[in-house]
């Protein structure tokens, strides 16, 4: 039996969770970052269980990952199912992944969402301390069993979270709240602190930054994962004001190396 698991990630969570899982399955299970699959053209797996693995951005899937569905074909008839990371809520993410592959012609038979670590940096300190990160780290440990098992005993079960028009409502502000109107992606800037490592021109799922002599460039194709902002060693990356001094975090057994894996380098 063979299962593929797609992920794509920011921060490390949904690569950890995707890890884990990967390995209650066992047998015949390959992880493959979905962000390298675009990149070198046409995806079409083939395996008798496909998932999708991505973090909630704005309680909705981030675009990057609606990009990839959209250009998804599969071979036959897997199961498909889903694994959505977030801080608090999923919303009705895995819902708008169900509303994707069904104009497809194909069918999401089960979505789970798994709280992990807040990566999303507001105006107002989301992230929590480090006893909640653990908190959310035994929860999901003990977690992952269960939705293998699920798995692979193929269940067909209705996606976790809410496709109510409260939610989906509320993704949309959030959504238009950070983008045009905080305008995270033009607002991307490094300070002083940067001493031109480039981790962030390499990690960028986007290749959307480049460092050059004059400073770093942050292009249009922002996808909001704030890989670059977490990952870089001097904290030099910063939204406007509104990311001065708060936390940064990566899952701690995800490195940078795995995040050259995900662009295929
Ligand atoms: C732009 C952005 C928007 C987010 N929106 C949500 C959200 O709507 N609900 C939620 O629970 N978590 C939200 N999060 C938190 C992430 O979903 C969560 O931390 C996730 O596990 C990160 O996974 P990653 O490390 O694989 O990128 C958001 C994070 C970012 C960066």
């Amino acid at each position: 039996m063979k299962t593929i698991i797609y992920y794509f990630t920011g921060t490390g969570n949904t690569l950890a969770a995707a890890r884990a899982l990967a390995e209650e399955l066992g047998g015949d299970t390959k992880l493959i970052p979905l962000r390298r699959a675009m990149h070198y053209g046409g995806y079409t797996p083939e395996a008798d269980a496909v998932g999708i693995a991505f973090p909630v951005h704005f309680l909705d899937m981030p675009a990057i990952v609606r990009q990839f569905v959209f250009n998804i074909l599969f071979s036959g008839t897997p199961y498909i199912f889903a694994l959505a990371t977030c801080g608090e809520r999923p919303g009705g993410a895995l819902f708008r992944l169900q509303e994707l592959l069904d104009e497809k012609g194909y069918m999401l038979s089960a979505g789970f969402s798994l709280l992990m670590p807040e990566n999303f940096i507001g105006p107002v300190d989301l992230m929590g301390d480090a006893s909640r990160r653990e908190e959310k780290f035994a929860a999901a440990k003990a977690r992952i069993p269960e939705i293998a098992a699920a798995v692979r005993e193929r269940r067909v079960l209705v996606p976790e979270g809410s496709n109510s028009a409260f939610w989906k409502l509320g993704g949309r502000f959030t959504r238009h709240l950070a983008t045009c109107v905080y305008d995270t992606p033009s607002r991307l800037h490094a300070t002083a602190a940067c001493n031109q490592c480039r981790t962030c021109e390499r990690i960028c799922p986007t290749r959307n930054i480049s460092v050059e002599k004059d400073g770093v460039k942050f292009g249009n194709d922002c996808t909001q994962c704030y890989a670059c902002i977490h990952w870089c060693p001097n904290g030099a990356i910063e939204i406007g004001g509104r990311t001065k001094g708060k936390t940064r975090y990566h899952h701690p057994d995800v490195s940078i190396r795995d995040m050259l894996d995900q662009r295929g380098e």
